[in-house]
């Protein structure tokens, strides 16, 4: 009798940590990461061939996906293509990357299917592309906005404070990566992308909670400098 509660309890108490354990891996990124990525055009090739060349499986989306058939046979077999809702709900991670005026759309879309994804926003909003969003961006700050478009994600801002052009030319650069900054309220979430930041070729820089995001973005006094993490830590006031 006694020697069966012990069992019974050994069973739960395994049971119990399999649980934990499951939701840990649910809560970060599994390795290799899955990338699904909204937007195939400069920001998300860029970083969707960095990832392929990595060994990351990554899938490119377009509403036309057809046509991004010569994009993805050039990045390699690690990568594929498909509509927004496949490469959603491919991803591990997703990353966001098309014109901040289409965020509405896509909080209309696809709410329910990154609930809980981690979703690395790269939009910057532009007062000549962007109308409506732009003024919100202006009155609420980046970082709330993004938060309301993509609730239910859990979000970092990441890749969005320089031009795709500065991550090609300097990827996996010698003599001091350059730094990326990021920023989100989900600890798992960050460490995560930490991680695809690194794979990419970059230095993360976690920089706050994602109100923080505010502090990098479009605008700001680091904005698109091609810094390492100790120089771009320094004038963020973050310490690594
Ligand atoms: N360019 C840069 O250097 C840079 C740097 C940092 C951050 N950013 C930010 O990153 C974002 C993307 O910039 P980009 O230069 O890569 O843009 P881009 O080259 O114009 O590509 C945008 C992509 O977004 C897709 N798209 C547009 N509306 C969509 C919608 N409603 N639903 C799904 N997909 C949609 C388009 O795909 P389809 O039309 O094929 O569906 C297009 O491939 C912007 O917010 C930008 O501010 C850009």
């Amino acid at each position: 009798m006694h020697s069966d509660r012990v069992s019974r309890r050994a069973v739960l108490a395994l049971a119990a940590s399999a649980a934990l354990m499951s939701g840990a891996q649910a809560q970060g990124a599994p390795e290799p990461a899955r990338i699904g990525i909204i937007g195939a055009g400069n920001i998300g090739s860029t970083l969707g061939g960095l990832w392929a060349k990595a060994g990351h499986p990554v899938m490119l989306s377009s509403r036309h996906p057809e046509e991004l058939k010569g994009l993805v046979e050039g990045l390699g077999p690690k990568a594929s293509a498909g509509t927004p809702a496949e490469a959603i709900a491919f991803g591990d991670v997703i990353l966001v990357a098309v014109p901040y005026k289409a965020y509405p759309q896509l909080a209309q879309d696809y709410a329910g299917a990154w609930k809980g994804k981690v979703v690395i926003d790269a939009g910057n909003a532009t007062q000549a592309r962007d109308g409506e969003v732009y003024g919100e961006v202006q009155t609420s700050g980046i970082a709330a906005v993004s938060a309301k478009y993509l609730a239910g994600a859990r979000v970092v801002r990441g890749f969005n404070a320089a031009n795709y052009k500065l991550f090609a030319k300097n990827a996996h650069r010698e003599g001091g990566r350059m730094a990326i900054p990021i920023a989100g309220d989900d600890a798992q979430a960050l460490a995560a992308v930490s991680k695809l930041v690194s794979d990419a070729g970059f230095d993360p820089i976690a920089v706050g909670p994602l109100a923080k995001a505010d502090s990098f973005a479009m605008g700001s006094p680091t904005f698109n400098l091609e810094l390492t993490a100790p120089e771009l830590g320094a004038r963020l006031g973050v310490s690594r």
